[in-house]
């Protein structure tokens, strides 16, 4: 079985559903999953309320920084592999409160991975050379490129620019570390931007749908011209398979699609697909834009050269940015139950924190 920290988040929750229907594509039984996650405000079952219905996925609910925890779910479920998802992941959030995401993403990190070195220390040889740690991070530690610069690989120097990025930069640190200094055997992916089914309406693009059908204002950042590197979340979690299955041991894998996109692209392309989808009564959604004071310390631009993992691992993206957008504004059309779900009282509270005081 694999141990998923952060499975009832955006990514690891995508990745629940991927996993399973990807055994049952390759006629394999289903090797379950086991969810390690304390389900903070990011952190929702009813997004793999199927799968724990069905028995193939337990859901624990746990802070990764609880060291005890962490090696009770090791020794009871035994897991041939980790695969580390969780993490406090909103740059907003993270100007606002960094604690914590120096709580999560490096001392929980520090912890859970010191525990699942002892765990893997004293499996049997055969158990001890198939086990895999696998480092979910992110492209936002290389900081911010110019228009003109190269995407970024998997030697850009690490130059991260926010309390969130800073965080990631320092877990990708240790777990480089842990291979190089015990022989650990870890595996590292830096990502660009996801998005698709249940992304966390604090993010971009799901914001501007939600804000858009609500008939709220669509607020960009600056002069909307930041641009990120869009991958359908679903390829992610492929390049993550292929990863553990292929990857080389104590190296990382950039992972990204090539669709960089400027953000009011990004909202203008959601308004049209809403124009055509669920028209207003008068007027366009991209009459609610809304040009906003900046985020702090705002990278101006980050784009992933992916030609480590396609070379050495034949993983490509299936979605183009067009195909993508259209299965996630879909989505988010079909499913207002999950929707509902994730607006409480404090989904509001951080709207109130992140958008009350930027100035139109
Ligand atoms: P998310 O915020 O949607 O989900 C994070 C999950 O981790 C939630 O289920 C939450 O409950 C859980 N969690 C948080 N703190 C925890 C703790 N202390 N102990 C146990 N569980 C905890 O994040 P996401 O967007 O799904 O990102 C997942 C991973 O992928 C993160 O490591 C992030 O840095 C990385 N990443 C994200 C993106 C992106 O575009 N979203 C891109 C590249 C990499
Ligand atoms: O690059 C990978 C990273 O992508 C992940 O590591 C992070 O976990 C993930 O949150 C994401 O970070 P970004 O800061 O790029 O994503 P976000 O959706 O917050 O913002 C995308 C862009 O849109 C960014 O330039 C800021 C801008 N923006 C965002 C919000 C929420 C706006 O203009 N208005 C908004 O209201």
């Amino acid at each position: 079985m694999i141990f998923i920290t952060g499975g009832a988040g955006f990514i690891g929750g995508n990745f629940v559903h991927h996993w399973f229907e990807r055994l049952a594509k390759l006629g394999l039984p289903p090797e379950p999953v086991l969810v390690f996650d304390k389900l903070t405000y990011a952190g929702n079952p009813l997004t793999i309320k199927v799968h724990l219905e069905a028995g193939r996925a337990t859901l624990i609910q746990a802070d990764i920084a609880d060291r005890d925890a962490v090696r009770a779910a090791l020794a009871q479920h035994q897991p041939r592999a980790i695969l580390h998802f969780a993490a406090e992941s909103h740059v907003d959030r993270s100007i606002h409160g960094p604690g914590e995401f120096i709580h999560t993403n490096m001392v929980g990190t520090f912890c859970l991975i010191e525990e699942a070195r002892a765990y893997w220390g004293a499996l049997p040889a055969a158990d001890k050379a198939a086990f895999r740690f696998l480092h979910v991070s992110t492209d936002e530690v290389y900081g911010s490129l110019s228009d003109t610069d190269p995407a970024f690989n998997e030697t850009t120097a690490y130059a991260p620019n926010s309390p969130y990025s800073a965080s990631k930069a320092g877990s990708d640190h240790l777990v480089r570390a842990y291979h190089h200094t015990y022989g650990f055997p870890t595996l590292t992916t830096n990502c660009s931007n996801n998005y698709g089914p249940y992304h966390f309406p604090e993010k971009l693009i799901p914001l501007m749908i939600l804000n858009a059908l609500d008939g709220k204002p669509l607020p960009v950042y600056g002069d909307g011209l930041n641009v990120r590197d869009w991958l359908f979340v679903r390829d992610h979690c492929e390049a993550i398979c292929q990863v553990l299955e292929k990857g080389r041991l104590g190296e990382t894998y950039n992972v990204g699609g090539k669709n960089e996109v400027k953000n009011i692209d990004v909202v203008t392309t959601i308004c049209r697909k809403l124009d055509a989808l669920r028209p207003k009564a008068t007027g366009q959604y991209e009459d609610q834009i809304t040009y906003v004071t900046d985020r702090p310390g705002h990278d101006r631009r980050y784009a992933i050269d992916p030609s480590k993992i396609e070379r050495e691992i034949g993983w490509q993206p299936a979605e183009t940015f067009t195909s993508g957008i259209d299965k996630t504004v879909q989505w988010f059309l079909d499913n207002t139950e999950w929707i509902d779900s994730v607006r409480s009282g404090a989904y509001r509270d951080w709207l109130n924190t992140n958008y009350q005081s930027r100035v139109a």
